[in-house]
């Protein structure tokens, strides 16, 4: 099959399609019985992270189950640290743990960025294995953590609320804080390189905490590395489709991001107003979300009703029906195919 065939790929050159492509933020995970028992399978987490064959698995179970309009590859932003030299583990029911970076000698440990390859190699063979294994009119998005979200967990090794250990370290050692921003930059530019040459069709750059960056800072430290990510991939593949989530940021931080990263995707959480996505935003690029992902655990006319909102809003331009974060391990599986069934009966 042709590429251009594929909905999303077209969606994301820009094309306005009579109904959108459709897939879910974390679609492969703990709401899903089969992940379940292939993550026990494998033990933990970051073993099934870092097998390519049990990871190829629940990256094709969604697609299996719902007929998703794209796969993603199933793997984390913290891998990236943890090939740069940054312990990591996970604390069930809690989240991510990682060794922190705080001072030049814990800077000091990291290794150079072309360096993570032979920690990260699992996950090209199982990009390798997806394309092999994917039907052919579903294409595979890989993807990174933006620089920024990537730091805000290495500075702190943990998830924080509000990004304080890396917001101070910022403010306290900038020329620490932009020698790490750096690392991750270059790191994120090899890591995606090689996603893209094992077959990687899409990429995705999540900034999660992107709305704890104000003013210059996040003109700093989230739309310049992730202009430079987009450029030096283009570099190399003039044509490939990149997404961009700069969750939370303001709408001009957002429609800052939309004209100055090259991206030709924007993600949007569900906390944006459609309309003004679909009047400054959609213009510009394609839009990908917004679903209030709490829907899949409720349920029942809203869903529904809100399903049917923001297809018929963003259905003049290039919309990717997505939710606006995650789905979450108590939405119920029936949902998902409730919402999949009103995208696609219009
Ligand atoms: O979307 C997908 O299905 C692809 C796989 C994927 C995972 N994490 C798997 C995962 C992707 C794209 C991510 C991105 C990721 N990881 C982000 C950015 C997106 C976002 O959610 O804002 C962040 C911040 C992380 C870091 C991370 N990984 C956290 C904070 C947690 C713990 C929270 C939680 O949900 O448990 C993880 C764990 C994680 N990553 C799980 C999955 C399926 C749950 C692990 C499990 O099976 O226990």
């Amino acid at each position: 099959m042709k590429t251009e065939e594929k909905l999303l790929l077209r969606a994301l050159r820009g094309e306005t399609l009579p109904v959108p492509p459709i897939w879910m933020m974390r679609q492969a995970g703990r709401y899903l019985p089969e992940y379940k028992a292939t993550r026990a399978e494998a033990g933990d987490f970051l073993s099934l992270c870092y097998n390519p064959d049990l990871a190829t698995e629940v990256t094709l179970q969604p697609i299996r189950r719902y007929g998703f309009d794209a796969a993603i590859l199933f793997a984390d932003i913290l891998l990236v640290p943890q090939a740069l030299g940054a312990d990591l583990w996970f604390v069930t029911g809690e989240g991510p743990r990682l060794s922190t970076i705080q001072t030049a000698k814990d800077f000091g440990k990291l290794g150079p960025a072309e360096d993570i390859h032979e920690t990260l190699s699992p996950i090209y063979q199982t990009v390798k294995n997806l394309r092999e294994s994917l039907p052919p009119e579903v294409p595979l998005i890989g993807f990174a953590g933006a620089p920024w979200t990537v730091a805000t967990y290495m500075i702190a090794g943990r998830g924080t609320p509000d990004q304080g250990p890396a917001l101070a370290l910022m403010a306290e050692n900038p020329a620490l804080f932009e020698k790490l921003m750096d690392r991750i930059t270059e790191a994120t530019i090899h890591y995606l390189s090689r996603q893209v040459e094992a077959g990687a069709e899409v990429v995705k750059l999540f900034d999660s905490w992107a709305g704890s960056l104000e003013g210059l800072a996040y003109a700093k430290y989230c739309t310049r590395p992730t202009a430079k990510i987009v450029s030096r991939l283009r570099e190399r593949w003039p044509d490939l489709p990149i997404i961009g989530f700069p969750r939370g940021a303001t709408p001009d931080g957002y429609a800052a991001y939309a004209k100055h990263t090259g991206v030709d995707g924007l993600a949007i959480g569900g906390e944006m107003d459609t309309d003004w996505a679909v009047k400054n935003l959609q213009p510009e690029v394609c839009i990908q979300g917004n679903l209030d992902q709490a829907l899949l655990v409720e349920g029942g006319p809203k869903l529904i009703s809100e399903t049917k909102r923001i297809v018929s809003a963003f259905s003049g331009g290039p919309h990717i029906f997505n939710l606006g974060h995650g789905i979450t391990p108590d939405a119920d599986p029936n949902n998902v195919q409730r919402m999949i069934d009103a995208v696609r009966e219009g």
